[in-house]
């Protein structure tokens, strides 16, 4: 696992945007895996600028998303299909059917994520997966104790986490309980990881993930094991490393 320390967000979040722009230059028919969150934000807006003034095309990506809370549809502006339709997809040429984010507003959970692991099955494996991390080291929403050998699945959320993403909503109580994510098996097929991290609230999960034991109970650190993964860190976020 390699790690580069940026002196702040914007540094890192135009690196990681070059990272995706070269993939999509090198194939243009990459298979991208994408996150939601404060985290890649600035990345979006970076990728934007490069489709307009580099004129880099998106026309033949396929995308994957982490995850979706469960009991939101798209139009829900709390939504990850509304995150990311109002700041990627909408703005570059990528054909909205070759979006794949999980759907949060159909009657059947385990129906969805057989059809979410057998689409992957079908498009992957991912070239590029980004990832951000919880502060409980989650990556998409595999709180600590997932297992290892998970594929896509309805998630409890954690009360951490459902504090975290309370800023979303206009009241802690309409934060979904529950989500559907890829599990860490599904995103351990990536040929290629790049997890960000800003901030000093993450610096613990970050040293954890890197430099303690691979355990089920830092989700994260499982990254350890994947033979192309980079952490994209800016120096709040790396203050905790040895
Ligand atoms: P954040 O979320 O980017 O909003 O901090 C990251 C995560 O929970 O995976």
């Amino acid at each position: 696992m390699k790690t580069m320390i940026f002196p702040d967000h914007a540094a890192m979040s135009r690196y990681a945007a070059q990272m995706i722009a070269d993939q999509v230059r090198a194939n243009p028919a990459s298979v991208l895996g994408l996150a939601t969150g404060s985290t890649p934000e600035q990345t979006y807006e970076e990728l934007v600028k490069i489709h307009r003034e580099e004129n880099l095309s998106f026309a033949q990506v396929t995308t994957f998303n982490l995850d979706e809370y469960w009991g939101l549809a798209g139009s829900h502006p709390a939504s990850y299909r509304y995150y990311m339709q109002e700041r990627l997809f909408n703005y570059i040429d990528i054909p909205l059917e070759q979006t794949h984010i999980p759907r949060g507003d159909v009657v059947d959970a385990a129906a969805e994520c057989a059809r979410y692991e057998e689409l992957l099955a079908t498009h992957g494996p991912v070239d590029l997966q980004i990832l951000g991390i919880g502060t409980n080291a989650h990556i998409g929403f595999n709180e600590p104790g997932t297992e290892f050998g998970s594929t896509t699945h309805l998630v409890d959320l954690t009360q951490d986490t459902i504090e975290a993403n309370s800023r979303f909503f206009s009241s802690p109580d309409d934060v979904p309980k529950q989500a559907i994510s890829m599990g860490i098996k599904s995103i351990m097929q990536a040929r290629q990881i790049v997890l960000m991290a800003s901030g000093s609230s993450k610096a613990d999960a970050v040293a954890k993930s890197i430099q303690g034991p691979v355990t089920p109970e830092v989700p994260a650190s499982v990254l350890q094991l994947h033979p192309n993964c980079i952490f994209l860190l800016d120096e709040a976020a790396a203050a905790g490393l040895k």
